[in-house]
């Protein structure tokens, strides 16, 4: 029934020179990160930050979408404009975590599955008519001694699969996302090998819950040595590990890859992505761009302090980010 709507939604997303702003941090999360910084972590001061992030002037030359979580979908700026209207006067599309968290796996404590299908077709149905274009579901894979075992990656691949296909059936583009986490000594080639098992796993679950490859956008992590493994790779070769992961993988038809930064810093993000871009854009099937929270306003966040006055540098902050990501996504970023 969406399938026309879907498909140029889809296509939108990644748009030459765009990418997607991460900003749907669930309560934890959020308030986690304003008291590193010493901000109060009131619904107001959740609502004002966002504010701040999508009134940045011109943020939508960079941005095609945005994430919002339940509470900030709901809220307005303090003159009563609601989120949804602002960002699409913008030129952003307004899209929705679905997801309810990571929780322990049964039997295997040291394994998350990603919980959050129980009532999601009226959620979906609801989220849409509040002006939602698309969704994020995450999984979580940790790498580990003996982990992630076949059970996990199977049984968060078939969920992240039963929530595309009630996306896609209820009119928003599922943006699927396994994310292996960086957390860990191990080095390039296990990330290359877990990643390559994941998005296999991914990509026959969603072949069989029956969901469109060209109305979804893949949000993987980047093929990265462990944050604590001493041999740290070079940016040439994540990028040319993680585009011959996506290659084996990934099919043609989806209309791109929107990454997630995963921890790594504002900088190496964007090199590796410009990387992909610069050595690899004539070998790509779908665009590579960017869908970053931590690596797109954290610096926002650090600069902003909860303080009015601090708004207008937060904003150049994020403005900076976007643009260097928007340069990335083509390939064009010189450092
Ligand atoms: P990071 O870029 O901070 O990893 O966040 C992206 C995201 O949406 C994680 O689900």
């Amino acid at each position: 029934m969406y399938t026309q709507e879907l498909i140029a939604t889809a296509k939108a997303m990644v748009a030459p020179g765009k990418g997607i702003l991460a900003a749907d941090e669930s309560y934890g999360t959020a308030n986690k990160r304003f008291e590193k910084i010493g901000i109060p972590t009131t619904e107001e001061k959740r609502r004002a930050y966002r504010e701040a992030l999508f009134t940045t002037p011109g943020i939508g030359e960079f941005l095609s979408g945005v994430i919002l979580f339940d509470e900030t979908i709901r809220q307005a700026t303090k003159d009563g404009k609601p989120f949804t209207k602002l960002l699409l006067e913008a030129g952003i599309i307004p899209g929705i975590k679905l997801d309810a968290g990571a929780k322990p796996l049964a039997k295997s404590p040291d394994e998350t599955i990603t919980e959050g299908l129980d009532g999601l077709r009226d959620r979906i149905a609801e989220y849409y008519k509040m002006g939602a274009r698309f969704a994020k579901w995450r999984a979580v894979i940790t790498i580990g001694n003996g982990i992630p075992s076949h059970r996990c990656i199977d049984t968060n691949a078939n969920a992240l699969a039963r929530y595309a296909a009630l996306c896609q059936e209820g009119g928003l583009v599922p943006i699927v996302e396994p994310e292996v986490l960086m957390d860990g000594d191990h080095t390039l080639e296990r990330s290359y090998a877990v990643h390559h098992d994941v998005l296999k796993a991914v990509f026959d679950a969603l072949y069989v819950q029956g969901v469109e490859p060209d109305q979804m956008i893949l949000k993987p992590s980047m093929v990265i040595s462990g944050q604590d493994c001493p041999q740290q790779a070079s940016v040439e070769d994540v990028a040319r590990l993680t585009v011959k992961c996506l290659r084996e993988r990934v099919p043609a038809a989806v209309p791109g890859c929107a990454f997630l930064s995963g921890g790594q810093s504002d900088e190496v993000a964007t090199a590796h992505l410009n990387a992909m871009n610069a050595t690899f854009k004539d070998q790509l099937p779908w665009k590579l761009t960017f869908s970053y929270g931590r690596a797109l306003h954290q610096a926002a966040l650090e600069a902003w302090k909860g303080e009015d006055a601090n708004i207008s540098a937060a904003q150049k902050e994020l403005y900076r980010r976007a643009k260097c990501n928007s340069a990335a996504s083509l390939g064009q970023y010189a450092s």
